[in-house]
């Protein structure tokens, strides 16, 4: 279909996720795409360590052991939140937008808790050469970009060259917790996680309140993007998974 007037204007061409294939079609693409990525890994790792960044300090997986980790955090509200209610864990948390990261920053040292950190900067780098295997308790992705058209999956979390570090830096039992407003993104999460890196599904399918989530604590979403979508009437969706 051609991106042209008439076809935007014309609401049964205008269908935004067009791109998106259907389940079985994409599973059976992600597998492909998994074979593919193990010849570019190694390059891609090199692409991010000779770009250079500004990485997490060394101390803070040193003097921690109980790191909660969060990607794209945002401004950061849902953590400060975890923060206050969980005082023996560490929670650090990523985000790459100037703005956000800013506004972030100022609110995690105006609460003046200590066990709060966080950093502006891409996580990408950071967790491909600075973090040390087995040392998170908990990653949170939260609301990521889920790079709808099939051109462009290969940014997708899952399918980046990061995801093997993602697996790598969380401790044995550890848990990695994704949300987000598009169904597809959790299922092909869920499929590399567990055919891929061998995780454990604790909890895959629409958003509700269990164990692992908080979400009885945030009745009106944890996160900015999360409340936008929930208070629209927009299902959510999420994985937890366990590294064994
Ligand atoms: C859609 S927003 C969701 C923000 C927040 N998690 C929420 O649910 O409200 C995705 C966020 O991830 C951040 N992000 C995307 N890629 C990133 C990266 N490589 N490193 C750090 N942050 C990143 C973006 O800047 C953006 O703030």
């Amino acid at each position: 279909m051609k991106p042209d007037a008439e076809n935007v204007t014309n609401p049964q061409h205008f269908r935004p996720w067009a791109k998106v294939a259907s389940p079985s079609a994409n599973l059976t693409q992600t597998s492909w795409d998994l074979k593919q990525r193990e010849h570019i890994q190694a390059l891609n790792e090199k692409y991010w360590l000779d770009k250079g960044h500004t990485p997490i300090p060394k101390e803070i997986f040193l003097n921690h052991s109980k790191i909660w980790l969060e990607i794209g955090a945002g401004t950061g509200g849902f953590f400060l939140e975890l923060a206050k209610n969980n005082p023996d864990a560490h929670l650090l948390a990523i985000e790459r937008c100037k703005i956000r990261s800013g506004r972030m920053i100022q609110k995690f040292s105006k609460s003046g808790l200590q066990n709060i950190q966080g950093f502006r900067g891409n996580a990408i780098p950071a967790l491909i050469t600075g973090v040390p295997s087995e040392s998170i308790e908990r990653i949170y992705i939260l609301y990521p970009c889920p790079w709808p058209k099939n051109a462009h999956r290969k940014n997708r979390w899952y399918l980046h060259t990061v995801m093997s570090h993602l697996v790598r830096i969380l401790k044995p039992g550890g848990l990695l917790i994704w949300a987000s407003d598009q169904e597809f993104y959790i299922r092909e999460a869920a499929f590399v996680s567990e055919s891929k890196y061998q995780l454990q599904t604790l909890f895959n399918g629409q958003i509700t309140p269990n164990l692992y989530n908080d979400l009885e604590r945030f009745p009106n979403g944890r996160t900015s993007f999360e409340n936008k979508f929930l208070s629209s009437g927009q299902p959510c969706f999420e994985l937890i998974s366990q590294r064994q």
